[in-house]
């Protein structure tokens, strides 16, 4: 069923054709992206990688040359990326399991797996929300390792009116589709830290330029100027899942089907330019899906026996998408069953804890992470589009109560 208009899974920020003019007068320094997102998020510099998960290699590649540690802990409940980032790295991925009903660490699960042979632990704020890096920063440095902070889902969000990416030794967020702001793919890394800065250009500078995979990014940047609007959700992305959801196969419908196998290479000057011309609008973007959510927010909290994950206190996060902790998994599978394949913006976010992807396994086998596993299980996500209206939330509000009422 192909539907007229379809809301985006995620509040990203769309394309206009002017984005795609490029400034060719201006070699102004000051309008590059990398400097357009460094004003943005408070730093001096920001370098701009083919994704965030490249993004998280340059970082591991980087601090490698300054430490010959081999582990590296990431959470449990997080994107299958981030393991096969460290694994590109060669690196051991370690899990550390999550809070109960969230997806932030465990502190005693944390402590339990970070030791002197820890080369960096990944912390993450997952979809927009402030996780509390600060404990994880304590936790990490008892034992000497860095901190690498994934912002993939978060550009934007502040703790202490200091943005996230900024707390750990080297943050990263991803410019990839479905993000506030975009290049089709793309990612980019910080550090404050000039000794890991030094090792980060050192690294990405060695990366190769490939021409006809960023001609391919063009053509792509373009097709997500075309069709990231009501009307065209539905070609581009609800067809696509409705299909895999008709299959069954949930991994392939959220994109949770990873390859091990991922380029890493330079991000080229025409696609920097649009990014550099739409970040001129992100600001006023993340304020308004901010406003947006405040309404939405007050909506769901309604909702008896439902959870809506939010910051920590200091945190002011942004709000692509809600996460909802439903009271049981089969409450959760019956609002999915009414929502997932109806376009507005209902599903899922990573369908396991990552030991429970067939293609992580093996590397996780003795990871016992039950309160990630429970997370994936209960969890789904309701959109934070700008185009979906208020009347279709109403809808998805009252199906959700409708649900939990049986409970
Ligand atoms: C939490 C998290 N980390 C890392 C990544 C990898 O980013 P990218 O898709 O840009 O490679 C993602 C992707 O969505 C993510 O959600």
């Amino acid at each position: 069923m192909l539907k007229i208009t379809e809301a985006s899974p995620t509040a990203g920020l769309a394309l206009s054709w002017r984005d795609f003019i490029p400034q060719i007068f201006s070699r102004n320094p000051k309008h590059s992206l990398e400097q357009k997102i460094a004003d943005f998020i408070g730093v001096d510099e920001v370098q701009i990688e083919c994704s965030g998960t490249a993004a998280l290699v340059v970082a591991l590649e980087a601090i490698k040359t300054l430490s010959d540690r081999k582990y590296v802990v990431i959470s449990a409940y997080t994107c299958p990326w981030v393991a096969l980032a460290v694994l590109k790295a060669n690196l051991i991925p370690v899990l550390a399991d999550s809070r109960p009903g969230h997806f932030d660490f465990c502190e005693s699960a944390l402590k339990t797996v970070v030791n002197n042979e820890t080369l960096a632990v990944v912390h993450t704020h997952l979809a927009g929300r402030v996780a509390d890096v600060q404990k994880t920063i304590a936790i990490a440095r008892n034992v000497g390792a860095f901190v690498i902070e994934d912002a993939a889902q978060s550009m934007g969000a502040h703790l202490n009116d200091k943005a996230v990416g900024r707390f750990g030794d080297i943050g990263f967020f991803s410019l990839g589709v479905g993000k506030g702001l975009t290049i089709f793919a793309g990612g980019c890394v910080v550090s404050e830290n000039p000794m890991l800065r030094e090792a980060l250009r050192r690294t990405s500078g060695a990366l190769p330029s490939k021409r006809f995979l960023e001609a391919r990014r063009i053509v792509e940047l373009a097709g997500y100027y075309m069709l990231y609007r009501p009307v065209g959700m539905g070609l581009a992305f609800g067809h696509h899942l409705r299909r895999k959801l008709k299959r069954g196969n949930l991994i392939q419908a959220v994109g949770d089907d990873c390859s091990f196998t991922f380029p890493l290479h330079q991000v080229g000057a025409w696609r920097k330019f649009v990014g550099a011309n739409a970040a001129n609008r992100l600001p006023s973007f993340i304020g308004q899906t901010k406003l947006l959510a405040e309404n939405r927010l007050k909506q769901l909290k309604k909702i008896p026996n439902v959870q809506v994950m939010h910051d920590i206190v200091g945190g002011e996060g942004v709000w692509p998408f809600f996460i909802l902790l439903m009271p049981t998994e089969v409450v959760r599978d019956a609002v999915l069953k009414q929502l997932w394949n109806k376009g507005l913006g209902v599903g899922r976010l990573f369908i396991h804890a990552l030991k429970d992807y067939g293609y992580l396994t093996p590397y996780f086998l003795e990871a016992n992470i039950p309160n990630a596993q429970a997370f994936a299980s209960k969890t789904l996500i309701v959109t934070n589009c700008v185009w979906l209206s208020e009347r279709d939330f109403a809808k998805i509000c009252d199906v959700i109560s409708e649900q939990v009422s049986h409970v």
